[in-house]
């Protein structure tokens, strides 16, 4: 795990746009579709956590009125620690700006995120079974999209943590 010392999380900026372009593939690219909405994550403000100046992971969220989303997280090498300082940081924004509750939705072959949500507080919330159909009619994908663990990307869950705020 990084020490907190070569940890740190900031805004993104403009000139993170090229790398976030390309970290974005670890989630399916810069738009992601959300319960049959699509996003552009350029449209949506990020965090990024830097490990000696170096970008290592982002996390993009929005807000709606008490709710909000997250819309995109991830590291680019796991399990050292930068996805939870990524989600820590992103729940403290959100409240700052008076959420109450934070979701997100991820799909089925995705345990280890489902796994990491849950050990976070979040608890499941929806299931949208069936639903990678139409991000793959949004996105314009056509047949079976194998996901982590080789398994077969069918459906959404939806999860949420309630705030302090
Ligand atoms: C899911 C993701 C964001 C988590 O970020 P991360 O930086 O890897 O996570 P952290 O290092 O902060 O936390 C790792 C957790 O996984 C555990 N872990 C360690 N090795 C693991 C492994 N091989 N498999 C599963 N979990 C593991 C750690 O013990 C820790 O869990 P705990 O603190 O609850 O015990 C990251 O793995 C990722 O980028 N995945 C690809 C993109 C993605 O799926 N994003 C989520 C879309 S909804």
């Amino acid at each position: 795990m990084k020490s907190a010392a070569s940890l740190s999380i900031r805004d993104a900026t403009d000139a993170d746009e090229p790398w976030l372009i390309v970290a974005s593939r670890e989630v399916g690219g810069p738009m992601v579709v959300s319960q049959g909405t699509a996003y552009q994550l350029r449209d949506y403000p990020s965090l990024i956590a830097d490990s000696e100046a170096v970008p290592i992971g982002f996390a993009t969220f929005r807000i709606e009125g008490a709710q909000a989303e997250l819309l995109a997280l991830a590291a680019t090498e796991q399990w050292q620690g930068t996805g939870s300082a990524l989600l820590a940081a992103v729940e403290t924004k959100v409240e700052q700006a008076g959420c109450q509750r934070l979701m997100l939705c991820t799909t089925n072959d995705n345990t280890d995120a489902l796994r990491f949500y849950q050990r976070r507080g979040y608890h499941l919330k929806a299931l949208n079974a069936g639903a990678f159909a139409e991000v793959q009619r949004i996105k314009g994908m056509t047949g079976q999209i194998v996901g982590q663990h080789q398994i077969v990307i069918r459906d959404e869950l939806v999860l949420e943590k309630p705030l302090r705020a």
